[in-house]
């Protein structure tokens, strides 16, 4: 039977649900735009979990492949042999070598005054341990009998003692295979109030904090990873896994301990694992955050895992040290773990329930969070309160 009419309905009809299919699609992608942050989780194809390497020249392992870019880090990145293993600023030392990014990078006195800061220094990484005068501040070593399954190493800042506080009492409460540790620079800021007396006394009582003696400002953050991962080498070499989080973090332990036990042995022994970002790219806007010039780094960033929270293996820690000393520094320390974790050849393992954007007006309902591994930020009361809920058996959802 021919029916004109009737095909032209059809085709009608067909434009018309293509059309509602297309504006429900595109409101929704713009709908996930408005809340990015579980948009980076989305898994990455991860070839079979292949074993650390680091190759004498890791200039195709960092993607400069095609026509070398001018900017200093590329520059930098591709001459690197090794950065500075001293502490001087004589000639070799790592205070020459930000003195040469200071006199080579043509625009760098209108750098932001952080990120010239940073440069300046951005070489020096062994920093004493800040230790509270007349005092041993001994953090215990793992014995060979309470090696740690999971280390939780929280980062913080002297005066964070409700958000440390808070850790204690929840998250990293005292349980079998874990070890609480919080990662701190020096109590003595740069014109703030001396919190050296308070925070030696919470080291007395506590025994779980890490001090090192630089100052604690977000730029020297990746000195806290290094650190403790050299702390780790010395003082704990068999722990299994390392969650490095923020201290506004919450983790909700007992199901991120369920998740670990469950990974196949490849993927544990070279995990790195977090809310991923894969298709990041340096923020050029000056002024605003996370400002990268373009005349200090171009490029893609390497797909990196969120620095709000991620888990490396314990015996990744070695690797990622030898990395990092022939990986050119990098501002912002997740991206330059993300580098490292490029340089050694592996790829991060994106979780979904890793949220570490997670928006203030969001809800601490035990229910929605229960399935979740780590979200920040959450203030010190909200963490109370929502541990509370989970540990309640009464708890239905
Ligand atoms: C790495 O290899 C490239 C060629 O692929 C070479 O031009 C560059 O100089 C090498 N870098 C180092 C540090 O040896
Ligand atoms: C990091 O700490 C060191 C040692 O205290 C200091 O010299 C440097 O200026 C600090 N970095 C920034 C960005 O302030």
């Amino acid at each position: 039977m021919r029916c004109p009419k009737c095909l032209l309905c059809l085709s009608a009809l067909l434009t018309l649900l293509g059309l509602k299919v297309y504006i429900e699609w595109t409101s929704e992608s713009q709908l996930s735009k408005a809340y990015p942050g579980p948009q980076g989780t989305l898994p990455v194809l991860t070839p079979a979990s292949p074993e650390p390497t680091l190759p004498a020249n890791l200039s195709a392992r960092l993607g400069q492949t095609g026509p070398l870019a001018s900017a200093y880090w590329n520059q930098q990145q591709w001459r690197l042999r090794a950065l500075p293993s001293g502490d001087s600023t004589e000639t070799g030392g790592c205070g020459a070598w930000g003195a040469a990014a200071a006199a080579e990078i043509p625009d760098f006195t209108s750098y932001p005054t952080d990120l010239r800061r940073f440069l300046l220094s951005a070489a020096c990484r062994s920093f004493p341990r800040w230790l509270p005068e007349g005092d041993s501040g001994q953090v215990p070593s793992c014995g060979e009998t309470d090696i740690p399954y999971l280390l939780l190493a929280v980062k913080s800042e002297p005066g964070h003692f409700a958000e440390r506080q808070a850790v204690r009492e929840t998250w990293g409460s005292p349980a079998p295979g874990i070890r609480l540790l919080f990662l701190l620079g020096s109590p003595v800021g740069e014109g703030g109030p001396d919190l050296g007396p308070l925070v030696a006394w919470e080291s007395r009582r506590y025994s779980d904090l890490l001090l090192w003696d630089f100052l604690d400002v977000p730029f020297n953050e990746t000195l806290k990873d290094l650190l403790l991962l050299s702390w780790l080498a010395h003082h704990c070499p068999s722990v299994s896994f390392i969650l490095q989080a923020q201290d506004d973090a919450f983790v909700h332990t007992p199901a991120l301990l369920d998740y670990l036990r469950t990974l196949p042995p490849s993927s544990a022994r070279v995990l790195y694992l977090g809310e991923v970002f894969t298709q990041a790219k340096p923020l050029r806007k000056p002024g605003g955050p996370f400002y990268v010039p373009g005349s200090f780094f171009e490029g893609d960033y390497p797909a990196y895992a969120s620095g709000g929270g991620y888990i490396i293996s314990g015996r990744l820690a070695p690797w990622l040290l030898q990395a990092a000393a022939r990986v050119a520094p990098f501002p912002f320390n997740d991206v330059y773990i993300g580098l490292c974790i490029r340089a050694l050849g592996l790829v991060p393992r994106a979780h979904r329930g890793f949220l570490t954007a997670w928006p203030a007006d969001r809800t601490t309902d035990p229910c929605t969070l229960r399935d979740l591994l780590l979200v920040r930020p959450l203030r010190p009361q909200d963490s109370i309160g929502l541990w509370k809920h989970l540990q309640d058996p009464q708890l239905h959802c």
